[in-house]
């Protein structure tokens, strides 16, 4: 894909339903008792998998005409005949897992290329103290999963923050008897607690960051309408602010505070965004995103160092705050992000390097990058590393910088964003 720079973004969209809410909607629907219907269901290839995977497991899913999606509820899981594939997606073989510990067939876990890379020990651990036995290799997937109709609670402090994780331990424990505690070093995405609750499963979380469950226990079916995907939403939003001259609304994304920091990160750089209409679905915030173009000159408060217990609710934007840090006086570093070396690619390398070819200043290190800002990029050959993130970030990059920029491997977008080009095209003014 070759990406031209652009005079500004103009316009109004709704997107396409969040990625981690309707993982999370899915695996949930499928386990209740009474019927459920899912209404702006993510189109990202990810949760592609995980409905094939569900399908798989002998869950009645079916599309409605107005482009709901209705599973039948009161539905027990059967074993899968063959592997399940979760493809790309981390979340489905992580949380997916949790669920299949607590069933009392074996099942395997398979993924493509990237995925099979992947550390699973993380969810190995808290699993096996469960009463699961899985097989990796060498802590990678494939995972062969023997489930026990038995799972003993745990009480398990995370060591690493990761929501997957967390979730995986907060599905396992609805088929525990009695009380199992995940404990957060640092908060993370709190999707699973809210929806949880929404669907009848009290999740209880503390001041202390320990989170509990009481099993076993069941969801009440119902119908959600997800919330806008404020990951996808992070692209046009800083393509929006750094074009001066735009005006940019997005309507109806989801603004969970453990999701959408990177928002006040960008107010802090100087960036005039508001957020309205604001209202509640299933105890997720929901609103519209206004954004002006142009950075107002200092603020005094640039937040130029993003570290510790900011990462996790920062984590899945990391590259494009890189992207965007070239951009901002006296440029920002990203430290205490080592976890971004474990996602669909190295993001701290692919990142890096696409910014040196582009002609920013870098500097990388274990645990994150720092860039001096600002810099006018120039045109160049991005490589995605078949990540959908960097294929974003980098798009995002193209529109600013000086002469066209081809992104390669660009189709992996459809990994969360299959309308990412196509939306971003429609609002963009050259
Ligand atoms: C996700 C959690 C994050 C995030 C991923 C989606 C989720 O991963 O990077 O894109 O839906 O729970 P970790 O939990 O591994 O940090």
């Amino acid at each position: 894909m070759k990406i031209a720079p652009a005079r500004r973004l103009k316009g109004r969209l709704t997107l396409p339903g969040d990625k981690s809410i309707s993982h999370r909607a899915a695996l949930i629907a499928a386990l209740a008792s009474g019927s459920s219907e899912i209404a702006n269901f993510s189109t990202a290839r990810d949760c592609a998998s995980t409905l094939a995977c569900l399908q798989q497991l002998g869950v009645s899913i079916e599309r409605l005409d107005d482009g709901c999606i209705r599973f039948a509820g009161d539905q027990s899981l059967t074993a899968p005949a063959e592997p399940l594939d979760c493809g790309n997606s981390g979340s489905t073989m992580r949380i997916l897992a949790g669920i299949l510990a607590g069933q009392i067939f074996s099942s395997e876990l398979i993924g493509d290329e990237s995925l099979s890379t992947r550390p699973m020990r993380r969810i190995i651990e808290p699993l096996e103290m469960m009463g699961a036995t899985i097989q990796s290799t060498d802590g990678k997937p494939p995972l062969k999963i023997q489930g026990s109709d038995k799972l003993a609670p745990i009480t398990y402090e995370l060591p690493v923050a990761s929501a997957q994780v967390k979730s995986a331990i907060l599905f396992a424990g609805l088929f525990a008897r009695g009380r199992t505690t995940v404990i957060e070093k640092l908060p993370s995405r709190d999707h699973t607690e809210r929806l949880f609750n929404g669907f009848g499963v009290p999740v209880k979380t503390n001041a202390d960051l320990s989170i509990t469950i009481d099993g076993p226990a069941r969801f009440n079916g119902g119908s959600i309408t997800i919330p806008g995907d404020v990951s996808s939403a992070a692209y046009f939003v800083a393509a929006a602010m750094l074009l001066p001259g735009s005006e940019l609304t997005l309507e109806n994304i989801g603004l969970n505070p453990t999701r959408a920091a990177f928002l006040s990160v960008f107010q802090a750089w100087g960036a005039e965004i508001s957020t309205t209409d604001l209202r509640s679905e299933r105890n997720e915030p929901v609103g519209t995103i206004n954004v002006t173009g142009g950075l107002r000159a200092n603020t005094g408060n640039e937040e130029r160092t993003l570290a510790g217990s900011m990462i996790p609710s920062l984590i899945d934007e990391l590259p494009l705050l890189a992207v965007t840090g070239t951009q901002i006086p006296g440029g920002i570093q990203i430290r205490d992000a080592e976890e971004l070396r474990l996602k669909e690619s190295d993001r701290l390398q692919a990142t890096a390097q696409n910014l040196r070819s582009m002609g920013a200043e870098v500097d990388e290190f274990d645990d994150g990058i720092a860039v001096s800002g600002p810099t006018q990029l120039r045109g160049a050959t991005i490589d995605s590393y078949g990540d959908h993130r960097i294929a974003m970030a980098f798009s995002i990059a193209a529109l600013i910088a000086e002469g066209e920029t081809e992104i390669k491997g660009s189709e992996c977008a459809a990994i969360s964003f299959p309308e990412f080009f196509e939306l971003l095209d429609a609002v963009t003014e050259r």
